[in-house]
């Protein structure tokens, strides 16, 4: 890389791409580039400490009130607390005088809200306007000359269904439209907010959205046997994945079945093991109703996307179509803790007694029994938590995982980041550049 990208004064785009400007002069943006492509691993070109150049939701609007709240995000320690105007705002949360944490960290400093609408350290007690400008260095009395000198960082929010969302780059924000799908402003869409921290890297759980692990961890629970989807045939292996579209921003994947929709790949028998797998589905049992999956639904989402959904920076949403949408925005806390939004989202608004049974279905099933409790919670998350999968080990990925070749080598280079901040030296220095990387069949790696 160039003594231009790592002193980020001049972070040239690779596709000129307008509003590039950065904003943060200062900012070392070396330390944004992932290592490069040495390998197949987690982190090959996907920054372990997430995409910068995006918004990413942070926290629930209603929690922020008079105490200021404090949260590590992408790893920066950021400090929420509400302006003059009442909107929640964003600054870092070391004080620029000498580094004590504004938010007042672990204990909540008292005298950090003492002024509604401005936070104040509580050291020093230095005050900050919503703008991060100093306007009162308490103790330097009020003639203080340091304190029209200080700022701390100010990270642009925005406020969307009850969420607040942050701009985590060091150049200009796009427009949050941009960066959220479009159902977020869709008003007959009602959507509900889960929010969770994982210990796990945020990388992981996108990688997880879209693999093979479905018929092993997810065959049984007791959300399946409520449903009786338990009972129905699912194919226990597939024959690779397919990358069905692809966008600027994302791709669509779907599980590779045969013509027969799976039939014959309910049960397999793997010879050097000597036995079948799963071992017994006499139980299971075709629906003589069972719905074609591919025919479209009235009020269903996505009735055009071809497969579950990847899209930049950090949004899964495994399902291609359905009367509820589960989508998942993955803001990454440090390299071993995520912070997980579950979006529950239904089209509902318009119809009153609709939109109130699906909020009781909601906070009575959902929650608890579906998605991001049960299916996440307590089948996913335990197989990708920290101590038990190793993102650093040597990997080797065969047909089923080639959404997540897709993920590692090509996603990236369709980042933000790359067209901002990595710069166009790096791109040229690449061991896997976009056109090597075309052959979407050749998912017998390594691709190098
Ligand atoms: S460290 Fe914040 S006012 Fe001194
Ligand atoms: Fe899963």
């Amino acid at each position: 890389m160039t003594s231009q990208q790592t002193n980020g004064q001049q972070a040239t785009g690779t596709n000129g791409t307008s509003g590039s400007n950065v904003t943060n002069g200062t900012a070392d943006l070396g330390k944004y580039i992932p290592k490069g492509a040495s390998g197949i691993g987690v982190h090959d070109m996907v920054p372990e400490l997430g995409y910068r150049e995006y918004w990413y939701p942070a926290v629930e609007q209603k929690l922020i009130r008079r105490q200021p709240v404090a949260l590590t995000l992408l790893g920066d320690q950021i400090v929420f607390f509400r302006d003059q105007k009442d909107e929640v705002v964003a600054l870092t949360d070391t004080c620029p005088h000498r580094g004590a944490f504004l938010s007042g960290g672990t204990s909540k400093g008292p005298g950090n809200h003492e002024f509604k609408g401005f936070i104040t350290c509580p050291y020093h007690g230095y005050t900050f306007d919503g703008t991060g400008q100093c306007v009162a260095a308490l103790t330097d009395g009020p003639d203080s000359k340091l304190a029209p000198k200080l700022t701390a960082r100010k990270y642009p929010t925005q406020t969307q269904r009850g969420v607040v969302y942050i701009w985590m780059g060091v150049t200009e924000p796009v427009p949050l439209e941009e960066d959220l799908p479009e159902e977020f402003f869709d008003p007959d869409v009602e959507i509900m907010t889960y929010v969770k921290n994982w210990p796990m890297n945020w990388s992981l759980t996108m990688e997880n959205s879209r693999d093979s692990h479905n018929s092993k961890i997810h065959r049984g629970g007791i959300r399946r046997l409520i449903t009786g989807q338990i009972f129905n045939p699912l194919p226990a292996f597939w024959e690779g994945t397919e990358i069905t579209e692809e966008g600027d921003n994302y791709i669509c994947i779907a599980p590779k079945v045969r013509q027969d929709n799976g039939k014959n790949m309910e049960q397999g028998y793997f010879p050097l093991l000597g036995k079948k797998w799963p071992q017994h589905v006499w139980w299971r049992f075709r629906s003589p109703r069972r719905v074609n999956p591919l025919n479209e639904q009235k009020n269903a989402f996505n009735n055009r996307r071809p497969g579950g959904l990847y899209r930049l920076p950090s949004i899964a949403c495994p399902s291609a179509r359905g009367h509820s949408q589960h989508l998942r925005y993955f803001t990454p806390i440090d390299a071993n803790n995520t912070r997980m939004f579950t979006f529950a989202m239904k089209k509902v608004r318009t119809r009153l007694l609709h939109k109130l049974w699906w909020k009781f279905f909601y906070h009575t099933f959902y929650v608890y029994f579906n998605a991001p409790q049960t299916t996440n919670e307590k089948e996913d998350f335990p197989i990708q938590a920290v101590g038990t999968l190793d993102p650093h080990s040597d990997q080797k990925l065969g047909a089923t995982d080639a959404a997540i070749i897709f993920w590692r080598r090509r996603m990236p280079w369709k980042s933000r980041d790359a067209q901002r901040i990595w710069g166009k030296a790096m791109a040229d220095n690449a061991a896997v550049t976009i056109e090597q990387d075309e052959q979407r069949e050749a998912v017998e790696l390594p691709l190098s």
